[in-house]
């Protein structure tokens, strides 16, 4: 049987040195697991537009629906904002998560204990906290048509369509259900029913699943605006939230931000199953590309390395692998290992993107 595949999309950025970490994980686990994968590396975002002058080109496309996971770094910085909008680096990620169909964004919000103390909010309101956050990623606004910039008599106006099928509130519904039986088994679905019809219907939807077929998990509803403040004020009430593309992208910022860690905070898209039973899937750092500092040995790599834990969990089914990464990584955090982003005190030695890596490598050394 030939290895599992997976193709490597550093991007921009701080993607490409905290790939250099994620590669040597992946190298350990060949070495010293047996798990070898069939890597291949290709552009996206800003560096295929430099090459391509596409952010991602039909080849890198069809790779990424050929193989068994894809993994991103992150796109986009400053050199590209004067860039047509449709050959924005966002534009490849975009067309990634629509073309494979990853409808459901699983992005954790974890507080690690050994960083308890480093979030914004009081120790108590964060230690421990563990919850998922399933984001819609391939409708809603962030696709609905009409879109644009259009002339109306003297003035311009610009436009975009939330738009949500009962088909796609569904799947992602579904998702959701059967995530939190493997958690918690609660979900608390969050739109604006009060406002906007996209979101009555969602209710609605999100509802008739739970009624149906998943009567045993206990659901709430929310508004997104109360859910925001909601997580600002005890965030251990929650277990999985399911919510929009948009509502998705902004909750999940501020979710990470509370852990007290956006560097350190993994996301998988999920698709629709494949002919080997696996998930489409592509798994990325929720941060971003952070160019004021790359190229510095400043990034925190761990965020991209717990994402390819959790492609060990979902595309690979090596869960155990997986927590062993975790358990890496926790144990490096334990032991005082600190990036420059999770630094409070002043005065404190910071260790680069490498050290971060190679001491996440001699933890699973230790632990074997
Ligand atoms: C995210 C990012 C993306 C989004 C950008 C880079 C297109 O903010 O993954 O949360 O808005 O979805
Ligand atoms: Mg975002």
């Amino acid at each position: 049987m030939s290895n599992p595949s997976l193709l490597i999309l550093p991007g921009d950025g701080i993607g490409p040195e905290v790939m250099v970490e994620v590669r040597k994980v992946i190298n350990w686990f060949g070495a010293k697991r047996g798990l070898k994968f069939d890597v291949s590396e290709d552009l996206v975002g800003g560096a295929a537009y430099d090459a391509h002058g596409t952010p991602l080109t039909d080849e890198t496309m069809e790779k990424a629906q050929s193989v068994d996971a894809v993994l991103l770094g992150a796109v986009g910085g400053p050199k590209y904002d004067v860039l047509d909008f449709s050959v924005k680096p966002e534009r490849g990620l975009l067309r990634l998560r629509k073309e494979m169909d990853l409808y459901a964004n699983l992005r954790p919000a974890q507080c690690f204990d050994a960083l308890a103390d480093f979030s914004s909010l009081k120790k108590d309101v964060v230690a421990g906290l563990d919850i998922m956050i399933i984001r819609e990623l391939t409708s809603g606004i962030y696709f609905g048509e009409p879109r644009g910039i259009v002339q109306e008599g003297n003035e311009r106006v610009g436009i975009n369509t939330q738009r949500y099928t009962e088909s796609e509130i569904d799947r992602v519904a579904r998702s959701a259900f059967e995530l939190a039986r493997k958690r918690n088994n609660k979900v608390c679905s969050m739109e604006k029913a009060n406002v906007m019809e996209s979101g009555v219907l969602w209710r609605e939807v999100v509802q008739k699943v739970h009624d149906e077929d998943y009567p045993d998990v206990e659901l709430s509803h929310m508004y997104a605006d109360a859910g925001a403040m909601q997580l600002c004020r005890w965030p251990k009430q929650f277990d999985v939230i399911v919510t929009d593309n948009l509502f998705g992208d902004l909750l999940s910022d501020a979710a990470a931000m509370l852990t007290g860690s956006l560097g350190m905070l993994p996301s998988a898209s999920l698709g629709a199953p494949m002919a080997n039973g696996r998930p489409k899937a592509l798994y990325e750092p929720v941060h971003g590309s952070a160019p004021d500092i790359a190229g510095q040995g400043k990034a925190n790599p761990i965020a991209c390395i717990l994402s390819f834990a959790m492609a060990l969990r979902y595309s690979f089914d090596q869960g155990e692998e997986a927590t062993r990464l975790e358990q890496a990584v926790e144990k490096v955090l334990a032991d005082g290992l600190r990036t420059a982003d999770l630094l409070g005190e002043e005065g404190a030695q910071p260790v680069t993107t490498a050290e971060m890596g190679d001491a996440i490598v001699a933890a699973l050394d230790a632990g074997l």
